[in-house]
Formats: structure tokens, sequence, C-alpha cells
């Protein structure tokens, strides 16, 4: 739906538009008040990370009913950190996908709730486009044109980001997410969940000494596959405990971390290179990797190229990212949402 030309008008001429906004798509309860789309106001993270680490993963079910129990007091806390109330804020944001359908549908009813009794704008968004956004929060400078490798535990893709809010696809997984990989590799050596931060750790131990480089044909691509290294790892550990050998867990996490990020690393620069592109973001939990960080610094530097990822805390899922995009998004389409707004596990990645 269209918003009404006399709402849009007067929220461009505001001087400062702020918006609300709400992530529950994974196991992070959030919300943020961003205005104008870069300057965060407050972002409250609540993480749901102590209670699934005993599951060794995100119980979708157990996702949603904490989310239930946090949102209120996390919606209340953003709101007394940018010194706000309601009244002061222009629209309601959320993500209406991809993520665990439960988990969404939480912050898409509240969202519903505040925006039809407070009267404001409801936007929807992508939690994709919100990861790249997180890169305008943690940069007042970046502006697109730029070449974006997004690394989360659901999406590997390299998209041409040509304005604010259009993308072109450039390659994607054809089987798993990095960060699945990264989860799955965890837990079979036994380093728990959330794997990606552990095996990083873990990883400045040990030596790169473990061939777990898998033949695949996709060198002519900006596609990737994880699938056939994740196997690797698994065959190698299973062998080692058939013959009741110790499992040397660093070199395994070197290892691994060195074939996927030089995977990863070595495609996002061909792909920003063949484009001639003189930027590149990263976004998502995996742009966290120290290594992957690393690599591409270095090989930025070299090629003349700018590198940008987000600080720490908004690489990981996070209301900010969603406020920054809601705020490109409502410029550019003019678009909001109905009440009858529903969850999507998947949303196109361009
Ligand atoms: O973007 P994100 O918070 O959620 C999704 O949208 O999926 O990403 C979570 C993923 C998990 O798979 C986690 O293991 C991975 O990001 N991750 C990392 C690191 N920190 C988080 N992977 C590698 N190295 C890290 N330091
Ligand atoms: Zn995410």
């Amino acid at each position: 739906m269209q918003i009404s030309e006399d709402i849009f008008n007067k929220l461009k001429d505001k001087k400062s538009v702020k918006i609300l906004a709400i992530e529950s798509s994974c196991d992070e309860t959030s919300v943020a008040v961003v205005e104008n789309g870069r300057n965060v106001l407050s972002n409250v993270i609540a993480s749901q990370i102590d209670i699934h680490t005993r599951f060794g993963g995100v119980v979708p079910e157990i996702a949603s009913r904490n989310h239930i129990t946090a949102i209120s007091n996390v919606t209340r806390q953003a709101l007394k950190d940018a010194n706000c109330t309601l009244d002061d804020i222009d629209a309601i944001a959320v993500t209406y996908g991809a993520g665990l359908l439960g988990a969404l549908l939480v912050g898409i009813s509240f969202a519903k709730g505040l925006a039809y009794m407070s009267h404001k704008p409801l936007i929807a968004v992508s939690h994709i486009k919100g990861h790249i956004a997180a890169n305008y929060v943690s940069h007042i400078d970046l502006k697109p044109p730029f070449v974006c490798l997004l690394v989360s535990g659901g999406h590997t893709a390299i998209l041409d980001v040509t304005d604010y809010t259009h993308t072109k696809l450039l390659g994607t997984t054809i089987d798993d997410a990095v960060g699945e990989a990264f989860d799955k590799v965890a837990r079979v050596i036994g380093l728990g969940y959330p794997g990606g931060p552990k095996i990083d750790k873990m990883a400045k131990l040990g030596k790169n000494n473990i061939e777990f480089r898998h033949k695949y044909t996709l060198e002519n691509s900006l596609n990737f596959s994880f699938s056939g290294i994740k196997t690797a790892v698994i065959n190698y550990v299973h062998k080692l405990e058939q013959k009741g050998e110790k499992l040397p867990v660093e070199d395994i996490a070197t290892s691994f971390q060195e074939v996927v990020t030089d995977e990863l690393a070595g495609k996002a620069i061909k792909a920003t290179k063949s484009l001639k592109r003189k930027t590149l973001v990263i976004a998502g939990g995996v742009g966290a990797n120290s290594r992957l960080q690393e690599k591409l610094s270095k090989m930025c530097e070299s090629e003349g190229i700018k590198l940008y990822f987000p600080s720490l805390k908004l690489c990981t899922d996070n209301g900010a990212m969603i406020g920054s995009y809601a705020y490109y998004q409502l410029l550019d389409d003019k678009q909001i949402a109905d009440l009858d707004l529903t969850a999507k596990s998947v949303v196109p990645l361009n």
C-alpha cells in the first residue's frame, strides 16, 4: 500500500525522522530507534544464545516463546535509551522475513499493534537488506554503489548494490549457507553453539595442515558450495573417531576456516574487480570472522578497493539495521505495509 502523499511529504520534509524498528527473525529480540537511517539513538538486543546453547542450536518454538516474553520490555528500553516516547516516533519498522516463521510473527504482531494504536505507518523490511544497511549506521560516509558479500547463518551471496534499495544478485550458495557450515562443523568437533565465533577463536591456536578443499566445479562462477567442505570435515572426524584417535580440534578449525575464507574473499574480490566497483562491503554474522576480515583487508589494500564491514555488534542480528533500511525504503518506494502483513520464511535475495 502506498503511503498517503500528505503523510509522505510531511515525513520527507522533517529534519529528523525517527523509526522504531523491531527484529525477531531468529534468536535475538531487538528493538532500535534510528534517526534518518544513520543515527542510532538506541539498539537494545536481548540474545537467547544462552537458552539455545544447551540444545546445540536454535529451537524455533523456544525462540518464539522467548520473543513474546522479551519484546515489551525491549521496546520500552529502546524508547527509554533513545530518550523518546512513542509520540516522537514517525514510523514502525519490522522484519517480515527471512527467518523462523513463529519468531517473525511475534515481532510482526507487536509492530502491527504499535502502528495501529499510534496511527503510524508500518514498514516491512527484509532481513537481508537490513544486514547490508548495518554498514550505513557503522559508516556514515558509505553510499552505494558497491559490491556486498552477504554472509550469515541463512544466506551467502554476492550482490551488486546499485543504490539504497536496488540490488543485483551476482552469486549465491548452491547448498549450505556459510554460517550453517561453521555451526555444523563446530558441533561435530565438540565446540557447541554458536559455532562461528567458537571456530574463529579456536582457529587462532591451530595449523592449516588438513586438506578440506573440496573438488567442486564452481571455479569460474561467483556461486559457492559449502556442503562438500562440511562433509570432508565430518568424514575426517568420523575416521579418527573410528580409530579411537584424539581430534586435533584446533587444526580442524584452522584448516576449515582457511578454505572457507579463501573462497569468500577470493570471489568477493573477483566480483568487485569485474564490475570495476571501488568499494566492497561485508554484511551478516560471518562478517564478524576475524580471518575473513584480515584476508579481505590485505586483498582490498593491494587492489585499491575500499573495504567496509559493520562493527561487531552490528554484524549479527539487531534492530538498528532494520531501522536504517526502513528509512531508505520508505523514501524510495513510498510503500507501507497493511495490517494483513505476514511472515515469510524466505525472501528474495535481490
Ligand atoms: O547474521 P546472523 O546473526 O543471523 C542470520 O541472519 O543468520 O548470523 C549468524 C551466523 C551464525 O551461523 C554464526 O555462527 C555466524 O553468523 N558467526 C560467525 C562469527 N560470528 C557469528 N561465523 C564465523 N566467525 C565469526 N566470528
Ligand atoms: Zn541475520
